[in-house]
């Protein structure tokens, strides 16, 4: 499904009351593919609807985030009782109405259920809903994440107005969905971010040249094309790189199309490629290195031929890289580069020095 469809799908799903499809959402795909962008959109999508979002990422400390910071502001700015609910009985004595007031601790601490309901409680008066995003759930604390998705489950049993939308690396999702307690997940509307195909690409670089009054021919539009290898961090990259060249001509030209396209894989390189190696081990790296080698994919018994090691270890550093996604299986035997210009990256670094055994 691709982006366009999945944002009318969640809309669709915001307006079809609690529990439609659409509501729950998981976005996969490549570092620099977009998810973050398309989290923002949904939830842009949300807030259109006057529905309240909280944006949050799955480093450790969410449930806590959620329950400390985010729900009791929400609360505080729109449950118009939030005050006359800490008041626990009312008696009429001969001289008026007194009021008890139960001491902090004594008060049943708000769990992330109880916050939640009472917050879609107060917004279903309104009939908007509360929309919750999070972001890297790869890098997520598998309890945290189940908590969430429990509390998540039981309002939307609840018909409770609730929206929840996370997004992930490809492999490392996919192996969260065979955890049990996250089934929840598989049942949520998924999109995969895959390539943007190239007369996307062409629009999305066109338009905002245009949209300021300059003009881009065929030709400089097609070297950005190509440059960009259906990579949407690349469509932002190449396009500003050639937008800047010159930037007082009118038209983009070759020449400032083949620069960008020049420049840009650099420029990924200390951006994206630099902090997704960061932390490799050496052997890992020295695998990257043999496999950069090939100009296409590069069959596991070559590289690990090349590394001098035996194809039991080489197919241990493999399924390590595929797990950082950093390389992809493609025919059988064979692994390739997950993200475009990492070859062209790893041979200018050098990152490939055999490793000490
Ligand atoms: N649909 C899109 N069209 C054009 N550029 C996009 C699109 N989605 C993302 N981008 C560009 O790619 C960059 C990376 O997107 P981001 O959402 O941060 O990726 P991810 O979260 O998957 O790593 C963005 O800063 C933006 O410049
Ligand atoms: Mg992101």
């Amino acid at each position: 499904m691709g982006r366009n469809a999945l944002i009318e799908d969640f809309d669709d799903g915001l307006d079809a009351g609690p529990g439609a499809f659409g509501r729950a959402t998981l976005i996969t795909g490549q570092r620099g593919t977009g998810k973050t962008v398309l989290l923002n959109a949904l939830e842009d999508c949300a807030k259109a609807r006057g529905w309240l979002t909280i944006a949050e990422t799955a480093t450790t400390g969410l449930i806590a985030r959620l329950v400390d910071d985010h729900l009791p502001r929400l609360l505080a700015e729109h449950d118009p009782h939030g005050f006359d609910r800490r008041i626990t009985g009312l008696t009429a004595g001969p001289v008026g109405i007194t009021t008890t007031v139960v001491p902090d601790e004594h008060r049943p601490r708000p769990t992330l259920r109880s916050q939640i309901a009472r917050l879609t409680d107060v917004l279903a008066v309104h009939e908007t809903g509360l929309l919750i995003t999070v972001d890297e759930v790869h890098a997520g604390d598998r309890a945290e994440l189940r908590e969430l998705f429990t509390v998540y489950q039981h309002a939307v049993r609840e018909e409770r107005d609730i929206g929840i939308v996370v997004a992930g690396l490809p492999v490392a999702v996919s192996e969260m969905l065979s955890d049990q307690v996250l089934t929840f997940l598989r049942r949520a509307q998924q999109v995969d971010l895959a390539a943007v195909a190239n007369a996307d690409v062409a629009a999305a670089l066109r338009e905002p040249i245009e949209a300021a009054g300059r003009t881009i021919a065929d030709e400089a539009l097609g070297i950005a094309v190509s440059a960009v290898r259906g990579y949407p961090f690349l469509i932002q990259l190449v396009g500003d790189l050639a937008w800047r060249a010159n930037r007082d001509a009118t038209d983009v030209s070759v020449d400032d199309a083949e620069h960008a396209a020049r420049s840009a894989p650099r420029r990924m390189g200390a951006m994206v490629h630099a902090p997704a190696l960061q932390g490799l081990s050496q052997v890992d790296r020295a695998y990257l290195g043999a496999m950069a080698v090939d100009d296409g994919p590069s069959r596991s018994s070559t590289v690990a031929e090349r590394m001098g090691v035996a194809p039991g270890y080489g197919s241990m550093y493999r399924q390590r890289l595929i797990d950082a996604e950093l390389i992809r299986p493609t025919a059988h035997g064979y692994v390739d580069f997950a993200m475009p210009y990492l070859r062209e990256y790893l041979r200018e670094h050098a990152v490939g020095d055999a490793p000490e055994r």
